[in-house]
């Protein structure tokens, strides 16, 4: 096995202090890159990520180009409802498109708790491929997505800015809900374990729907869920839980023993250390629509995000995935401001 040259993000979940701090951008491997258009003109979405020499190339572009401390595998989070039987689409401009979404709980039986070697073990090539390609450069991050938001896709049958039907599904079945939640779950743990097996260094949960409960109810339909999955990992990978929103249960999300959890922009560093405690590493909380500013300003306010979260373990990230008009120049001043801020003298 190849040793880490630089593994600034790993030390930083264990919780130790180091030298500067380690920085990352969700949705880093994408259509803010030039090289990310050229594979899109010539192959599908799903071909992207189910080709391994592909998707590696894809993960590792970022590395190259823009000089962050952690690749993280390029795929989906919908390639879970899809090993478990469902159709997934991608269509352009419009996003996800599941065409025949669970409505009742016969719907269940169309699915299956798959056997995650045989229909996922193309991502477990791609992270093999990509951890060998990568060569110990910087860590391999592998991720899922939460339950809670697997289920809102899977239900509504595609994006929507409340998710509504998938709320009304749980609300009004909540007996199949936890049963849907629950084969999601498994499949989960298993598929997760897989990617810690293949490479991964850390995964990370993406509960991007999360805000969307209420506390109680994300008690219910998201972190009970959440927890058996962080609770699976817990000798075999650190874990990241992002669950976008939903700061107010930040203690919570402590508790479930995660090494470090995502914040979003909408929420204080301090709030969110007050809340979280100060052992779990705190992962954010850039705004991504700042990165559109001129490169001094976001060069300023980088800088005073670090300054926030001085004193405890902090990855530097933004609060959610990176858009797509970003100028490649803009994401790099976002990396090197990072890179470049002394922690001993402000
Ligand atoms: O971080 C990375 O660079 C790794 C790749 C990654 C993708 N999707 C690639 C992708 C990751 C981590 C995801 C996670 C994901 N997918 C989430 C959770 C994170 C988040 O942003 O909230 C969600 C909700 C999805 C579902 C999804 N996939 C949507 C809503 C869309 C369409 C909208 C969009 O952002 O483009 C996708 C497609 C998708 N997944 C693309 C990429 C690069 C765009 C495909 C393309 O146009 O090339």
């Amino acid at each position: 096995m190849t040793t880490l040259k630089n593994d600034l993000l790993l030390r930083t979940l264990r919780g130790e202090a180091t030298e500067r701090t380690p920085v990352w951008m969700m949705r880093q491997a994408g259509r803010y890159l030039p090289d990310y258009m050229k594979l899109r003109r010539q192959y599908s979405f799903f071909e992207r990520c189910q080709t391994p020499e592909l998707a590696a190339e894809i993960t590792i572009q970022p590395v190259d180009q823009i000089g962050v401390d952690a690749a993280i595998i390029f795929s989906d989070i919908l390639v879970v409802p899809q090993a478990m039987g469902m159709e997934v689409q991608l269509v352009e401009s419009k996003g996800p498109f599941l065409p025949e979404p669970i409505k009742k709980s016969g719907d269940l039986e169309r699915l299956m708790i798959p056997d995650v070697e045989e229909r996922l073990g193309y991502v477990f090539e791609a992270l093999r491929l990509t951890k060998r390609n990568l060569d110990g450069r910087v860590p391999l991050i592998g991720f899922a997505g939460a339950p809670w938001t697997l289920l809102c896709y899977m239900v509504q049958g595609q994006g929507s800015k409340t998710f509504d039907g998938a709320k009304a599904f749980c609300y009004t079945q909540p007996a199949t809900a936890h049963r849907l939640l629950q084969m999601i779950t498994d499949t989960t743990i298993a598929y997760l374990k897989g990617q810690a097996r293949a490479g991964a260094d850390a995964v990370q949960i993406f509960d991007s729907w999360g805000g969307l409960l209420g506390p109680e109810d994300f008690e219910t339909f998201s972190l009970t869920y959440i927890r058996q999955i962080v609770a699976a990992l817990k000798d075999v990978v650190p874990t990241i839980v992002f669950a976008k929103g939903a700061w107010h249960s930040l203690e919570q999300m402590a508790a479930t023993g995660a090494q470090g959890l995502g914040i979003d922009w909408c929420i204080r560093p301090q709030m969110a250390r007050e809340l979280a405690g100060a052992n779990v590493a705190l992962q954010g909380n850039f705004d991504p629509a700042k990165l559109l500013s001129p490169i001094p300003v976001i060069r300023k306010e980088v800088t005073a995000m670090l300054d926030a979260f001085r004193g405890y373990p902090h990855i530097a990230n933004l609060g959610h995935g990176i858009l797509p008009d970003v100028p490649v120049d803009h994401a790099k001043a976002f990396v090197e401001t990072v890179k470049n801020y002394k922690h001993g003298t402000n």
